[in-house]
């Protein structure tokens, strides 16, 4: 069974869809939910899961990013993930914290990248006119919201959107793309997923 490690930072909705599918003849399971918030309330969607759930706040390490990261290495480290994934999880991560665990981290981001890395995709999105929206899976690299794809989900932009209409009919594929890939990545598939 390969272990895997999700990082949120806020409601876990991907924590959730990601936790569920592994069960059965998934050939991976949830050993750590992780976060840099104490208040996530994903961290009680995980507790009620039965996961194991860790919190460490980045306050408390001021500007060290390293330290901070650091402590959340350690917490890492031993639950012995073979791959860890950000869910919602909203700090930068240095490229030391990355070069780790380089290979064997993924990422979600709520956007059609390469468009859109950083935050407000949503509103960007609508601001540009696309027609189209949606979100991607990728490994994680040092550089922000970059690194090989590994799958894309697309989503119609409505007539009267606004961020928070189209982030919910985003979020819905997530929950569909996030357990596809990671269900293949952890079989050392790489093919990107489309839906
Ligand atoms: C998701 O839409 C995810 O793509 C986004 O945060 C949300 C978390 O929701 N991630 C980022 O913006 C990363 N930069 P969740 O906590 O309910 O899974």
């Amino acid at each position: 069974m390969k272990r895997v490690a999700i990082l949120i930072s806020g409601g876990g909705s991907n924590m959730v869809a990601l936790a569920a599918s592994m069960k059965g003849d998934h050939p991976a399971r949830p050993v750590l939910v992780a976060s840099n918030e104490p208040s996530a309330s994903g961290l009680g969607r995980a507790q009620m899961l039965g996961l194991p759930v860790v919190a460490v706040d980045h306050r408390a390490f001021g500007k060290d990013r390293a330290a901070f990261e650091d402590a959340l290495a350690a917490h890492l480290l031993l639950a012995r993930p073979d791959v860890i994934c950000l869910a919602g999880f909203m700090r930068i991560l240095t490229p030391r914290f990355v070069e780790r665990f380089r290979g064997r981290m993924l990422n979600i981001h709520p956007s059609l990248l390469p468009r859109y890395p950083g935050l407000h995709t949503h509103a960007r999105a609508l601001a540009a006119g696309d027609a189209e929206a949606g979100c991607t899976v990728h490994e994680v690299t040092p550089a922000l919201d970059d690194g090989p794809i590994l799958g894309q989900a697309k989503v119609p932009v409505a007539a009267g959107d606004t961020p928070e209409t189209l982030a919910a009919r985003v979020l819905a594929r997530e929950h569909l793309l996030y357990p596809a890939v990671l269900r293949r990545f952890v079989q050392g598939d790489r093919t990107p997923v489309f839906l």
